[in-house]
């Protein structure tokens, strides 16, 4: 097996942490008086703190000073982390242990690699902090997806060439971020989205060691 390394994009892939960012985002649009929805929330999938502060803001059609869009996007962060504090290891998506200690026990390495800045007290709540090899997050990276960054900086920690790793994203941003990096990119949701991705799966409980040694050949690797 030519492939060393697999990346795992934490929102979404891992956890359902979605629904808890739309309750934190949905707060502080209430308070300022914006329309925003779950299907506006889609926009925000993969999408820097700061960036999707300014999605929002559009949406409301509202401009707002720098120090406000900072005071705004930590009072969200603070609601945010009161909803994930409660998390427990209940809420890990299906399959996910599983697949990841399928890959451990063959030598394959795990990484994470979350443009989240609460990948630590997310993986901590869920009991999965001593899981993983290597964890590349918001705190790790200055450049947000699609940017590479996050995933060669994953495969650098994980001391693995970035063509033999896999990246699971659930995000257009991630996918391409992780087709940018040179590595083979499995997406994690909807074929109608994540068009590029070279394989695309409804969840880690859809995958093993099998299917991706094949998924790996078929894309040349
Ligand atoms: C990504 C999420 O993983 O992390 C985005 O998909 C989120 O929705 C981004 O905005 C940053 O997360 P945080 O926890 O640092 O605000
Ligand atoms: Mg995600």
């Amino acid at each position: 097996m030519k492939l060393k390394g697999c990346i795992f994009d934490l929102d979404g892939v891992i956890v359902d942490t979605a629904r808890y960012h739309f309750m934190a985002w949905k707060r502080l649009a209430d308070q300022l008086k914006i329309h925003f929805t779950e299907d506006n929330n889609e926009r925000l999938k993969g999408v820097s703190r700061m960036d999707s502060l300014d999605i929002i803001l559009e949406i409301g059609d509202m401009r707002l000073s720098e120090e406000l869009r900072k005071e705004y996007a930590n009072l969200k962060n603070r609601w945010y982390i009161e909803y994930v504090s409660r998390m427990t290891p209940d809420e890990i998506l299906p399959g996910s242990l599983e697949f990841i200690n399928e890959l451990k026990g063959v030598g394959i390495k795990v990484a994470i690699g979350s443009a989240s800045k609460n990948t630590s007290l997310i993986l901590e709540r869920v009991g999965m902090n001593n899981l993983f090899d290597a964890i590349a997050d918001g705190n790790t990276i200055t450049r947000a997806k699609p940017d590479p960054e996050i995933f060669l900086t994953a495969a650098k920690m994980l001391g693995i060439e970035p063509e033999r790793c896999a990246v699971f994203e659930d995000a257009v941003a991630g996918v391409q971020a992780a087709l940018n990096a040179g590595m083979i990119c499995i997406g994690v949701g909807s074929h109608n989205i994540l068009t590029e991705a070279h394989s695309v799966i409804s969840g880690l409980n859809m995958i093993n060691l099998k299917k991706l040694e094949k998924i790996a050949k078929i894309s040349g690797l």
